[in-house]
């Protein structure tokens, strides 16, 4: 008996050992848990990131176009800004976007605290200035001794504003997805077809630019390699902060982590499916054209990124006070 045991527990071991070595030469790895170093902060960034009166209109949250109710992102083509503006690209999901090489598609922000004072001065989103949002949470007490407890210096300003925001967006990753189970060694984690899909993936060489634990994220790539993309939107690209010709149509790689919510597709958001998406990228980035069963099982595989997604209290946000500058809608 005991020996039968020890024999088994000897394979078992050996088989886990094998799926774990298996899994470290995959070009994909599975997401680790946020880990959660300051949760209070954590708790005022996600009160901040859900708090519309940092927009000029007090309707605008980070929320409203990174919805994480769908995937982090706002599903339409380009976001709607302040005064309903029609926004000049697609918003990218903001789940995982801590494992991204820097902020933005053209990456011109170097991580998380750079990015988050953007939008909120940005006049086709927020329209707001970075003064008058520490205004508005200067005049709410709730802030201001929240802001007292979590920081040190217990300054209301965009500084501790950004680090507060970041610390949240932190905490936005999405692990266990049922691939990252596969790659972990559970076997059963995905259907024949999907293993077929990752198959075709590697094989293709989407893996070239789609990598690492988000599987994307983590480059900077020409969109058009093999025959040039044709859109009607004007973003040049990473050349917008190198100033350089070579970087014309270099986008940041987008991470494929839970790619089933995010649609629509590319910076333009010109791509309505998964299937379309798939199909553009294979052919314009490799020169391949799929057939109807290779899309089928790559679009199969891409679906099984979708992790756990980010799974708290709605956060509730203290009211203004009498002296709390009001809000300006229709831009009046
Ligand atoms: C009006 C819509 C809108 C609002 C409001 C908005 N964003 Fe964004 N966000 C976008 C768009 C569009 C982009 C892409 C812009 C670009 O790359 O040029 C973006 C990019 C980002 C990125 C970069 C993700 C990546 O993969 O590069 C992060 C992170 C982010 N936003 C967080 C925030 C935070 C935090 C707030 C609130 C302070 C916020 N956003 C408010 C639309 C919005
Ligand atoms: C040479 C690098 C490269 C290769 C190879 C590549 N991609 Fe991409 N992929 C990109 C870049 C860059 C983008 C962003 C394009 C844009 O919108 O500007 C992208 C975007 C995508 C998107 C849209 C994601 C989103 O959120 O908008 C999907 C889906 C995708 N790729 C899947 C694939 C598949 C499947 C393959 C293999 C057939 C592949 N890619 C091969 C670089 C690459």
């Amino acid at each position: 008996m005991k020996a039968a045991f020890l024999i088994a527990s000897a394979v078992a071991t050996l088989f886990a050992g094998a799926a774990a070595l298996a899994a470290s030469q995959e070009p994909i790895q599975p997401i680790a848990p946020a880990k959660v170093r300051n949760p209070a902060m954590v708790e005022l960034g996600k009160k901040l990131f859900f708090e519309p009166r940092l927009s000029r209109s007090g309707f605008i949250s980070c929320n409203s176009c990174h919805n994480l109710s769908m995937g982090g992102s706002d599903n339409l083509k380009t976001s709607i800004g302040h005064n309903w503006q029609k926004g000049p690209i697609n918003s990218p999901t903001v789940l995982n976007a801590t494992l991204n090489i820097a902020q933005f598609w053209d990456g011109r922000a170097k991580d998380l605290k750079e990015q988050a004072g953007g939008p909120i001065a940005n006049p086709g989103e927020m329209a707001f200035t970075h003064e008058l949002a520490v205004d508005v949470l200067k005049s709410i007490p709730q802030y201001t001794s929240e802001f007292r407890q979590v920081f040190p210096n217990g300054k209301v300003d965009m500084a501790n504003i950004t680090q507060a925001i970041a610390a949240f967006e932190e905490t936005l990753v999405t692990p266990n997805a049922r691939f990252d189970k596969w790659l972990k060694g559970d076997r059963k984690a995905l259907t024949a077809q999907e293993v077929r899909g990752y198959q075709t993936f590697k094989n293709a060489g989407c893996v070239a630019c789609h990598n690492g634990p988000a599987v994307g994220g983590n480059s900077f790539q020409k969109f058009g390699i093999v025959e040039a993309y044709k859109t009607a939107s004007t973003a040049q690209g990473r050349m917008a902060v190198t100033g350089k010709d070579a970087d014309r149509f270099n986008f940041k790689v987008p991470t494929l982590r839970n790619v089933e919510l995010t649609y629509p597709y590319f910076h333009d958001g010109e791509a309505a499916t998964l299937h379309q998406a798939v199909d553009t990228m294979a052919r314009l980035q490799l020169g391949r054209t799929f057939s109807d069963g290779e899309l089928n099982d790559v679009v199969a595989f891409l679906k099984t990124l979708t992790g756990e997604q980010p799974n708290f209290k709605l956060p509730i946000l203290p009211p203004s006070s009498d002296s709390t500058p009001r809000p300006h809608p229709f831009n009046d």
